[in-house]
């Protein structure tokens, strides 16, 4: 089958090749996915770069994160997929293999593809939509009335996380590029702040969680629109979460998704009903694989960017 891999870590243009190689083997908790489109997602050039690695590569990694397609086999072991059904997966980070013909995933991480969403829409979702679900259910406690500040929110996880932050009743506000607002607006924001031309940390105050996709001079400023005993959630690295915790008197903390076959299909529910609509921006064909990574790695995302596998 018809793969991305790399046979060794470094910059997208050197090393990412599309190649054949064999499809994968089917475990007896596995189901074998016939990849239809596979989202692109800045992880995917991080661990091309190995960033998310230790050590050297043991032998060609096939890369990509998340995919939507149809079961063509099951493993011994598997009850709730059959052959033909249509599904959706934040593929397990140790294997990855998303950007391929082929996919094995272990059942627990895959759930029924919501069925008026097209294969393009479904493979958008599922690791911003996992990630943007447990930081403001896990990580943090939004619920009705909580005022939020999600930054980036035209971006992946962003639009994700204004939409799920709206469903759970909170007051949203969101920071994007001058470009993105109305976007951002019509997924549901309350309030949108141009980052380019207006100081959010100047015009905020009160607010009980921020989702902070971004990091760096953002992320420390966003430490003072927080109410005392609030929450700074954040998807990349914080420096020194212990140091800003006693300063500020908030909780502050660094986490890194993990894949969830149940909670996917409560988002699939989302989906369903019209309450998370993904945000396809551009789709390459599996050929262009490198193309499409080097567009998410240029950032300046309004939605997402995927791989359309076979039609
Ligand atoms: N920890 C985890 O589990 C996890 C999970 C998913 C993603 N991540 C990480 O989270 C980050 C975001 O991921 P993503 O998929 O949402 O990326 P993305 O799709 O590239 O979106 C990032 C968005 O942020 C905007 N932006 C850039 N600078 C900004 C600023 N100073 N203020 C406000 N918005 C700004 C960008 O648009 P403009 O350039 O037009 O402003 C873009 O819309 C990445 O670093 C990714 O690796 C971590």
């Amino acid at each position: 089958m018809k793969a991305a891999v790399i046979h060794q870590y470094g910059q997208v243009a050197d090393v990412v090749q599309v190649t054949d190689i064999p499809v994968p083997a089917v475990g007896p908790q596995d189901v074998l996915i016939e990849v239809r489109a596979a989202g692109v997602n800045p992880v995917d050039h991080l661990i091309v770069k190995g960033f998310m690695a230790a050590g050297e590569l043991p032998g060609p990694l096939a890369i990509g994160s998340e995919v939507a397609g149809v079961v063509s086999a099951v493993g011994d072991e598997v009850t709730g997929f059959s052959v033909g059904d249509e599904v959706f997966s934040r593929v397990d980070p140790r294997v990855g293999g998303g950007f391929a013909e082929y996919v094995a995933v272990n059942r627990a991480l895959v759930a029924a593809k919501p069925s008026n969403l097209s294969f393009e829409e479904a493979a958008s979702l599922p690791l911003v939509a996992l990630t943007a679900w447990q930081a403001l259910t896990e990580q943090s406690d939004v619920r009705a009335g909580s005022r939020v500040l999600i930054h980036g929110g035209a971006g992946g996880v962003g639009s994700a996380a204004v939409q799920i932050a709206k469903q759970l009743g909170a007051e949203v506000v969101a920071t994007a590029s001058t470009g993105s607002t109305e976007l951002v607006r019509e997924l549901g924001a309350d309030q949108v702040i141009d980052y380019r031309n207006e100081k959010f940390d100047e015009v905020l105050s009160g607010i009980d969680v921020v989702l902070d996709t971004i990091g760096g001079d953002t992320q420390e400023r966003s430490l003072r629109v927080l109410k005392p005993g609030g929450s700074l959630v954040s998807i990349v690295p914080v420096p020194d979460a212990d140091a800003m915790k006693a300063q500020w008197n908030v909780d502050v903390r660094s986490f890194l998704m993990r894949p969830h076959g149940e909670q996917l299909a409560r988002l699939a529910d989302l989906a369903e009903s019209g309450r998370l609509r993904p945000i396809v921006e551009t789709v390459f064909p599996l050929d262009e694989t490198p193309a499409a990574l080097l567009k998410v790695e240029r950032g300046g995302a309004r939605g997402k960017t995927v791989i359309g596998v076979r039609s």
